[in-house]
């Protein structure tokens, strides 16, 4: 029987286990190889570690009393993040994706209504790179979320050899990522990103604290990819030892590396230090092997996007960020 021929229940997703989900992140393991060129396995044996605990809040569609999608979101504090929601287009089903975007909206449905009324419930943000723009925005703006469109940029490392043009100052040095740059890595970003549109979509650029949670979980989980410290570079002022530009980058797939972040102190913009940092990248990638390197970048962010169009990146994928803050509406 198809999707189409039964509506679908939506339980507790703590009651189920990454096994009977497998069907489910297999499909959607799949999906994100074909259209992102990103290998979700490693983030989906994460995601089945959380199952397994049965304690990430969320829920499952199911028909026939098989998972066909699934939901989670995280708290933390006041905030919480919608990490995912997925359907898979069952064989026989409409060959257009309705049906399944109607599953999704079901989810959708259930983990709002959880969310808006969790108590001291002050944020929510969602950044669900699976789902193209267009797929749920009108269902998010209807719930009262402001919409950012994002972009999945991708630049081939095919053809010629790329090599550093490697022109700094004399007062600055290059340097691969060491783990004691953590913590200057926190401050740098808080300062970056310090009244910019990203600290808009993601909170924890605002404070050296939530930077510093950002890290953690790019260098030490699998989330977006497996971080690659032998890549990821930072560029200090000799003198006084401060970082003033970092880019941070890990394997998304055995074809594809991944720029996680990338940011200049504004005190050191338009010399060509983030230009030099994506050379840097592109060739260490090269080094490793990868055919292709990508990044995702908020549309509003017009200079980043100009710069990285000027390094031959071209746009792969729309999705949006979506942000509710509850203090529009009291
Ligand atoms: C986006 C960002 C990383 C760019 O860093 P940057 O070091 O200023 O970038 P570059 O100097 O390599 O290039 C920026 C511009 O300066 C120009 N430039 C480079 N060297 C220059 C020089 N010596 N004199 C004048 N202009 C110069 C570049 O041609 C480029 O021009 P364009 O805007 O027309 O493309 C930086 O603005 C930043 O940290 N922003 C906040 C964080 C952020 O948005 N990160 C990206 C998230 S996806």
């Amino acid at each position: 029987m198809s999707i189409s021929q039964s509506t679908p229940e939506i339980l507790d997703l703590r009651h189920f286990s990454s096994r009977e989900l497998a069907a489910v992140l297999d499909v959607e393991s799949t999906y994100w190889l074909k259209h992102l060129h990103w290998d979700y396995r490693t983030s989906a044996r994460l995601l089945n570690q959380y199952l397994d605990s049965h304690s990430l809040p969320g829920y499952v569609a199911t028909q026939e009393g098989k998972p066909v999608g699934y939901s989670y979101f995280v708290y933390e504090e006041s905030k919480a993040v919608l990490g995912n929601v997925f359907a898979k287009m069952e064989e026989g089903g409409d060959g257009d994706g309705r049906e399944k975007r109607q599953i999704e909206s079901r989810l959708l449905k259930h983990v709002f209504e959880t969310l808006f009324s969790s108590p001291g419930m002050e944020r929510i943000e969602a950044q669900m790179l699976v789902q193209a723009t267009g797929a749920h925005t009108r269902q998010f703006e209807e719930a009262g979320f402001k919409i950012h469109p994002r972009l999945l940029m991708v630049r081939s490392l095919r053809g010629p050899r790329v090599v550093p043009v490697v022109k700094l100052p004399a007062d600055l040095e290059l340097r691969g990522w060491r783990d004691e740059d953590l913590h200057p890595a926190g401050r740098l970003i808080a300062e970056a990103y310090n009244g910019h549109l990203d600290s808009v979509i993601n909170n924890q650029y605002r404070t050296i604290h939530g930077a510093l949670r950002f890290l953690h979980n790019i260098v030490r989980y699998p989330g977006c990819g497996v971080f690659t410290p032998n890549v990821s570079q930072v560029i200090v002022e000799r003198t006084s030892r401060e970082l003033v530009a970092m880019l941070l980058c890990s394997r998304i797939s055995s074809e594809s590396g991944h720029i996680t972040q990338i940011c200049v102190h504004p005190d050191y913009r338009r010399r060509g230090l983030a230009h030099l940092l994506l050379t840097s990248a592109a060739s260490g990638f090269v080094l490793q092997g990868a055919t292709e390197l990508s990044l995702t970048v908020t549309a509003g962010n017009e200079d980043a996007v100009r710069l990285y169009q000027g390094n031959g990146y071209e746009v792969m994928h729309r999705f949006d960020a979506a942000v509710w803050e509850k203090a529009h509406y009291a």
